[in-house]
């Protein structure tokens, strides 16, 4: 088994949330062991796509209307694949659905290509300054293949009631 496949960590005195195969797991043990195939939340969006095929190019609208392409790929994370690639989308509490500071407006020609949002994801959208009828938050977007030209724009502002003035730093 490849040393990086083994993976080992000691918490002490914090919850992490950690991807698996793209389906989240929370966890508030203070150890954890896995020899599985995991990444933690960002990795997978570093990686470049492998083929054409599962190249899904996508065009952030950031605040000030610069727009910024980006050759995402399939099972992307927009929050990740935006952090990346600088795009300021904050993602406070690292996509475990805490917050709205990953809000985004969908393009309606992709709005319902994308997947339902979950009971939760409408209820922190309630709370987000700004909403419009196409928001999202963008750390539910995964990406697929039909989603090749997804337009996601940034909001004015967002909110961040999760923990004041955290910033997640980037992995
Ligand atoms: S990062 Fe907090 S809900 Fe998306």
């Amino acid at each position: 088994m490849p040393f990086s496949n083994l993976l080992i960590c000691i918490y002490h005195n914090f919850t992490r949330n950690i991807t698996v195969n793209h389906r989240r797991i929370f966890t508030n043990q203070r150890r954890y062991l896995t020899l599985s195939h995991n990444l933690y939340h960002g990795e997978y969006e570093w990686q470049d796509p492998k083929s054409e095929d599962e190249v899904v190019n996508i065009t952030f609208i950031k605040k000030d209307g610069e727009k910024i392409k980006v050759r995402g790929k399939v099972g992307d994370n927009v929050l990740y694949l935006a952090h990346r690639y600088d795009i300021p989308m904050e993602g406070a509490c690292e996509a475990s659905l805490a917050c709205t500071t990953c809000h985004v407006y969908v393009d309606n020609e992709h709005l319902d290509k994308l997947n339902p949002p979950e009971e939760k994801e409408d209820d922190l959208l309630d709370l987000a300054p700004f909403l419009k009828e196409n928001s999202r938050l963008g750390c539910q977007i995964i990406l697929t293949k039909d989603m090749e030209g997804l337009v996601l724009e940034l909001p004015k502002a967002t909110r961040n009631f999760y923990v004041d003035g955290h910033t997640p730093k980037p992995h």
